[in-house]
């Protein structure tokens, strides 16, 4: 069996960000660890979500644009190999533009307005009544993006649970439409440790929260980051017992110390009291330097280039092109839209 034989056979993995700014520690452990892992046994599609993310950037269609590239150099910094991964611009396939069309009529504004993941998304950013109606349905071309692919397995943080879910409503609504299975329904891929907090103790790692650790982070930033990370309030003298829970410099231990069995100990230590804050401060900034200094080295080696990233881009986006162009032609079948 030759190599291309053997990628058609591998279950399908489409998942992907939107270009807003730089990723960050919560991107890391939410999904960007996941691909990285998976992509040697899975075919995988990453996508660059432009036209998703206008749907709330009209005002500053500048900064989807830029951040292209720069979510593109972030992937490749952590080591999204191309050669193994299709890294692709969601708006240069117009097939998924043109599936989501049609997905939209398999859905109802109710349906749209109910998804938790939409709903807390409104609230945060204060729209109330003044949705734009792209906003509101993008759910509906979160289906066709996974769908055009026939992924099976999407690699992406819990928050995105509703969308899969929603995905899934369609394609079966879909699949009984055409009397048979057309369309593949997703499975989401959630990391076992489950959303990181921001370094100031909030549930969740969000640059809206100004509470990340970015990716390409510096050396100082990492280091200043860390100072500022919440422990527990209780802990006032090194004496005293510590606490765990809700205590961000355990859980990013939790999450990035490679020695877990050592972490363990100094979690013992931590609880009985005796342990300086500003000790476990110490073991996690290392273990971050450790993670972030190679993939902030392989970050500068890759933008030194961008044309070269562009490129990459290119030939990506009209492979997977070519893939979503096959599922449009059997979808439109289904709906009778072929006529010549
Ligand atoms: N909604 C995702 C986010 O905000 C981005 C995205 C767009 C996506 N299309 C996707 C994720 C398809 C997984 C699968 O981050």
């Amino acid at each position: 069996m030759n190599a291309s034989r053997s990628s058609d056979l591998k279950p399908i993995i489409l998942t992907g960000d939107r270009p807003t700014g730089p990723l960050h520690l919560g991107h890391f452990v939410g999904s960007l660890r996941n691909r990285v892992t998976y992509q040697s046994t899975y075919r995988q599609f990453i996508m660059l979500a432009d036209a998703q993310a206008l749907t709330d950037n009209m005002n500053d269609t500048s900064k989807v644009h830029r951040n292209v590239v720069e979510v593109a150099l972030d992937y490749l910094a952590v080591g999204i190999d191309p050669a193994q991964s299709t890294i692709l611009i969601q708006s240069q396939v117009p097939e998924l533009a043109e599936l989501s069309f049609y997905y939209l009529n398999l859905v109802t504004v109710a349906r749209l307005e109910r998804n938790p993941t939409v709903k807390e998304e409104i609230r945060l950013r204060g729209f109330e009544r003044d949705i734009p109606a792209g906003f509101l349905t993008y759910p509906a071309s979160q289906a066709a993006d996974i769908s055009a692919f026939k992924a099976s397995l999407v690699p992406v943080g819990e928050d995105q649970l509703p969308m899969i879910e929603q995905t899934n409503e369609i394609v079966r609504r879909f699949n009984r439409m055409a009397g048979r299975d057309v369309l593949v329904e997703a499975q989401a891929l959630v990391p076992a440790i489950g959303r990181l907090p921001g370094i100031d103790g909030k549930a969740k790692m969000s640059k809206s929260l100004g509470n990340v650790i970015n990716l390409g982070a510096t050396a100082d930033e990492v280091r200043a980051a860390v100072k500022k990370v919440y422990t527990d309030p209780l802990h006032l003298r090194v004496a005293d017992p510590g606490h765990l829970e809700g205590n961000v410099a355990f859980i990013y231990l939790d999450a990035f110390d490679p020695d877990q069995e050592g972490l363990a100990r100094l979690k013992e230590h931590y609880v009985a009291g005796g342990l300086a804050d500003s000790l476990v401060k110490a073991r996690l900034e290392t273990c971050l330097q450790d993670l972030l200094e190679p993939i902030r080295t392989r970050r500068q080696e890759f933008a030194q280039d961008r044309a070269q990233v562009m490129q990459m881009l290119k030939e990506g986006t009209e492979k997977a092109r070519e893939v979503a162009a096959q599922t449009m032609a059997e979808v439109k079948d289904v709906l009778g839209l072929r006529y010549f």
